[in-house]
């Protein structure tokens, strides 16, 4: 049975008070989670052993860093290693935002070493891809994501790839209200597994979870979590409040 992931992604939102309180409302929450249901908050570096303290007696829920470096050590400063998130207990990582492609010039390539310092750390990288808006215009949508997964994951070896999360983000639904339809993420999510089958064979394929993220609200969450190979979402901007973000933990199939 895949997991079913519920990951809030904090961005650069909220100060270390808000932090604090929005997960103590989370952990405090009544909620029921099946076996196969994860919520896991990603949130700011100086966050982290906070949020790590807050939710450990809490069933099924961890905690995410939003990046780390693609450096094992060394004289860089201002940044963050795999193996310093491991010493915080950290079980998630994301690796790859777009937001992070964006602004910060992040490549596949760099992103591979990324994910195998996560791997080398025993943290689970939630490993983001999708394509902007000209792309999805020019129809080239699947071919861009293929060679994102390429050359970020497919050097990993059938165990490896398992301890992989995948989270399909669009970039033009990401902030903007716009959410892909339910059949355009169901689509390139079933292209995605199609991909990992080819490459991994699909009793690995199967097993791999992968995220939407773009707009996912409380209000749309059980639909587009509903489709057959949408194994939960990646969420921004919902995630910063407790009651939305509750209601979508609460989608979870
Ligand atoms: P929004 O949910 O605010 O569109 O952000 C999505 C996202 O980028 C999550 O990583």
């Amino acid at each position: 049975m895949r997991k079913q992931i519920a990951a809030a992604n904090w961005k650069m939102n909220l100060t270390y008070q808000q932090g604090v309180a929005l997960l103590q409302t989370m952990v405090s929450a009544e909620i029921s989670l099946k076996e196969n249901h994860i919520a896991v908050f990603a949130v700011p570096f100086p966050y982290l052993e906070m949020a790590v303290d807050t939710v450990q007696h809490k069933k099924n829920y961890f905690i995410s860093a939003q990046n780390c470096s693609d450096k094992k050590s060394g004289a860089y400063t201002g940044e963050v290693s795999a193996e310093m998130l491991k010493s915080l207990t950290l079980d998630y990582c994301l690796v790859g935002h777009s937001e992070r492609r964006e602004y910060f010039g992040e490549s596949n390539l760099m992103l591979a070493d990324k994910v195998n310092l996560c791997l080398l750390n025993g943290i689970t990288p939630i490993f983001c891809c999708g394509e902007a808006l000209q792309t999805r215009e020019q129809n080239k949508q699947n071919s861009f994501v293929e060679n994102q997964l390429k050359q970020s994951l497919f050097h990993l070896s059938k165990d490896e790839i398992l301890k992989i999360v995948i989270a399909y983000e669009p970039i033009w639904a990401i902030g903007t209200g716009k959410t892909a339809s339910t059949e355009q993420a169901q689509e390139m999510h079933a292209y995605i597994r199609s991909v990992l089958k080819n490459q991994y064979g699909e009793s690995f394929s199967d097993q791999i979870s992968i995220l939407y993220g773009g707009s996912v609200k409380a209000g749309n969450a059980k639909e587009i979590f509903a489709s057959k190979d949408v194994d939960g979402g990646l969420v921004g901007g919902a995630s910063l409040l407790a009651s939305e973000f509750l209601e979508i933990i609460r989608a979870l199939k």
